[in-house]
This record gives structure tokens, sequence and C-alpha cells, in this order.
């Protein structure tokens, strides 16, 4: 069944989702599925929606969600976990990973709010293994006001991926751009209406080849 299904005839638990995410979730967690994995939902909320990744990702995935409400640790059940703390709070964060260690997948669900948002990325995103995936979503928040968003605002989460745009591209940057541990770590970034995503991938050689000749057919 499709992610898509699943959520249109789920009479289980509240998800709250955007419906045009569900292509981009496939796109980037099928490849996921049937394996063995930890993925974490930042943001429980009803917990629908993390029934709703194990239901996806099957019986080898260990799903932690993480939210500030206490509330929320009621949403344990077999193979979903529940831990409570501030995705800002890296001691908190660092708790998660010493128990459960490095995420294989972030979904960033939580509040939303600039701040916090680069704070979970800039704590979680480093310790993500080399074919890691971080999805943050709910971004029309970052030219919000209210969540510390703005077109032009320095905090923004789009302008924070903007400038790491040419982190990515570094090695071709004449010394204008300094590649660092995201320009090495990172294979892909992608951009949909409201949702960033990460995919790490180490590429341990960028080399422009040419292969065959002139005389071999190529015109
Ligand atoms: C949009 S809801 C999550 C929805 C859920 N993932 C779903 O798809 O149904 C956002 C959740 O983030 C939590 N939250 C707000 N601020 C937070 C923070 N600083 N750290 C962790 N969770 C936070 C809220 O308590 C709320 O449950």
């Amino acid at each position: 069944m499709s992610l898509w299904q699943d959520f249109l005839t789920n009479r289980g638990k509240a998800i709250h989702k955007w419906e045009h995410y569900f292509p981009i979730y496939e796109r980037h967690f099928a490849g996921w599925r049937n394996r063995s994995l930890t993925f974490l939902e930042i943001g429980v909320a009803k917990g629908g929606s993390l029934a709703m990744w194990r239901r996806y990702f099957g019986p080898l995935a260990r799903i932690v969600g993480v939210d500030v409400d206490p509330r929320c640790a009621r949403h344990e059940e077999g193979g979903v976990f529940v831990r409570v703390g501030d995705q800002s709070d890296k001691g908190f964060l660092q708790s998660v990973i010493d128990e459960f260690g490095a995420p294989d997948i972030v979904l960033d669900d939580g509040s939303h709010k600039m701040g916090d948002i680069r704070a979970a990325f800039e704590f979680l995103y480093p310790k993500l293994p080399k074919n890691g995936v971080y999805m943050v979503e709910d971004l029309h928040t970052a030219y919000w006001l209210e969540y510390g968003g703005g077109v032009d605002a320095p905090e923004s989460f789009i302008n924070l991926a903007k400038a790491l745009i040419d982190k990515l591209n570094a090695d071709h940057g004449r010394g204008a751009v300094p590649p660092d541990a995201f320009t090495r770590d990172t294979f892909a970034m992608s951009f949909y209406d409201s949702v960033v995503v990460f995919e790490k991938g180490q590429a341990w050689r960028k080399a422009a080849t040419e292969t065959g000749g002139a005389r071999g057919g190529r015109p």
C-alpha cells in the first residue's frame, strides 16, 4: 500500500499532513522500506504519523518520536518510541542518540520556528550516517514573522538552505566558499513547496571525465 493510501484509509490516531507531501515522502523514503532503520520524527502530536511510519517502513524499522509535550509519551507502542524534550535542546537530542543511535532519517515536523529548526538541524545533520536523509517540512513558516521567518530574515531556514547550496558546490568556488563537512558529506539538496530535503553521501572523487575518442563515434 502506498503511503498516500495508508493516510487516506487511516482510521487510527490522527495524522496531520499536507497532501502534497506524500509524493515527496515516497520519493525520498521508498528505498528505505523493509530495511532496518531508525526514523526520527520531531513532532508527535496525536501519534498518528508515528504509527503510519511504522506501517510504511515495516517490521525492521524503529520509529522514534520526540515532542516537547509530555502527553505524547502515551503514543509509544510496538516499534514506536517517544521521548519528551525540546528539539532545540542539544543535551536532549544527544540523549536520544545515546539511546537509539544516530537516526537514518530525520523528519522535522516540530515547532516550525526558525531557531528550533536550525538548532535541531545543526546538531543532528552532522550525526546522520553517510546515506542519511534530513527532511524539514512546513517551511511556509520561513516566510512568517511570528515563526522568526521573513523573505530576507537571516534566521529563515530557507535562507540558511540557500547558503548551503553554495557549500554543496564549494569545491568549485575557486576559494570563494571554503569547503567544509557539509560539502564533503552532502550528496543532494531538494526543494519543494514548504519542504527541503538533504541527502547525505560522499563523493570520494569529483572528476570530469571524457570516455571514448573523437573517432570512436562521438559527434
Ligand atoms: C505539527 S505537530 C506534529 C504533527 C505530527 N507529526 C503529525 O504528522 O500528525 C507539531 C508538534 O510539535 C511539538 N513541538 C512544538 N515545539 C516543539 C519543540 N520545541 N520541540 C519538540 N516538539 C515541539 C508540538 O507539541 C506538536 O505536538
